[in-house]
């Protein structure tokens, strides 16, 4: 499993009570960045409307936190209750946090994650120009196949394994552990003087 190296950076599930934090992330996405998690421009209203309509059943988000805040995610969509092994999934790391090895470690979660739910077909909608997600989904090319404009992935070896429901469940635990530590220290922290700039 890909590890983030990056200081206080914590890849973990959202919670569906944070929906508003993967909203955030998706509005501070800059303008090229915006088009390509989207595949098109897209306003703010859309991004609000779309944040909002996360079904906690069918939606599976990885984030990636730094200091408490979401600065990337990996959106895994299963097709509906009957979702017949097919799922949808959509990437996206804000610009400072790009080019980190953030993506991979996101899509590794997400095909973990998929896998474990049965999806043996993930569909990656990309721009053809989107040269960074045509790498990222390259570097996993034994799961995933390409198609023009579209990734198209097929995840491999879709049967849940002792060993992959277990690994998820660790990681899920460590992460968890990892979120309450991150919490506590930011709690912990001296707060700063009136009239500081805010971090
Ligand atoms: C696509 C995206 C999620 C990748 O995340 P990331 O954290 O930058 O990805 P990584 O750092 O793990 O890098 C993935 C690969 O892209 C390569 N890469 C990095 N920058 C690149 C660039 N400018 N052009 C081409 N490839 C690039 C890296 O070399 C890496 O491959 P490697 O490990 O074999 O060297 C991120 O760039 C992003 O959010 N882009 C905007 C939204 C988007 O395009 N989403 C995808 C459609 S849903």
């Amino acid at each position: 499993m890909q590890e983030v190296f990056i200081e206080g950076g914590l890849i973990r599930k959202l919670w569906p009570i944070e929906a508003h934090a993967y909203r955030d992330h998706l509005l501070r996405l800059d303008a090229d960045s915006r088009r390509s998690r989207f595949g098109g421009a897209v306003s703010d209203e859309m991004i609000r409307a779309y944040g909002e309509a996360i079904d906690g059943t069918d939606t599976i988000i990885h984030g990636f936190f730094v200091g408490g805040i979401l600065r990337g995610a990996a959106d895994l969509r299963l097709l509906g209750p009957a979702h017949n092994g097919e799922a949808e999934a959509a990437f996206s790391v804000e610009k400072p946090w790009q080019s980190h090895g953030i993506g991979s470690a996101l899509l590794e979660r997400c095909l973990l994650a998929a896998r474990n739910r049965g999806i043996k077909l993930l569909h990656v909608s990309c721009l053809s120009e989107n040269q960074r997600m045509q790498q990222l989904a390259r570097k996993y090319e034994a799961q995933l196949s390409f198609d023009f404009g579209t990734v198209v992935g097929r995840v491999q070896n879709s049967s849940p394994t002792p060993l992959s429901l277990i690994q998820e469940i660790v990681t899920d635990g460590h992460s968890f552990a990892a979120a309450c530590l991150d919490l506590q220290s930011r709690l912990l922290r001296p707060a700063a003087p009136a009239g500081s700039p805010a971090e």
